[in-house]
């Protein structure tokens, strides 16, 4: 099977599974994966990275996200994280992060280690009446 038969959404489960083996929590010792799927159909994945000074660390989302703007992604239409495989939702503000650059319609799933989706929301019920800028 090539890449492009492979379902989206089993592509982004691997992404932020092997994402997530190479986290940096040394302090948490909690690895969290993610990955977007953006406006040109490109799997985008981050882990989360952690740092001595505390309030420095990222969240994987984060660098998901980031990683999708640096490739000159505009917005983001499904949102996976993987964590243990106990419940995980996106942090609070992680969800404003996910509100900044999503689609209207998307989707956030948290998916165990082994891959198995265990929730899913749509984002606009994770974040209602999320911060936005007038510009
Ligand atoms: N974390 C994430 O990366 N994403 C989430 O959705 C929740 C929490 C990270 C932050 C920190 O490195 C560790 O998990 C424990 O909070």
């Amino acid at each position: 099977m090539t890449d492009a038969q492979i379902p989206l959404k089993d592509r982004m489960k691997s992404a932020a599974i092997a994402a997530r083996e190479n986290a940096h929590a040394p302090y948490s010792r909690f690895k969290v994966g993610a990955a977007v799927l953006d406006n040109q159909g490109r799997i985008f994945a981050g882990c989360n990275m952690e740092n001595a000074a505390y309030p420095l660390g990222t969240c994987a989302e984060a660098v998901a996200l980031g990683a999708m703007i640096a490739a000159g992604g505009k917005t983001c239409s499904h949102v996976l994280i993987v964590g243990g495989d106990g419940d995980l939702s996106p942090c609070g503000g992680c969800r404003q992060r996910i509100a900044e650059l999503c689609t209207s319609d998307c989707v956030v799933s948290a998916v165990s280690a082994d891959g198995a989706i265990l929730k899913e929301w749509k984002m606009a019920d994770l974040l209602p009446h999320a911060f936005e800028f007038d510009r």
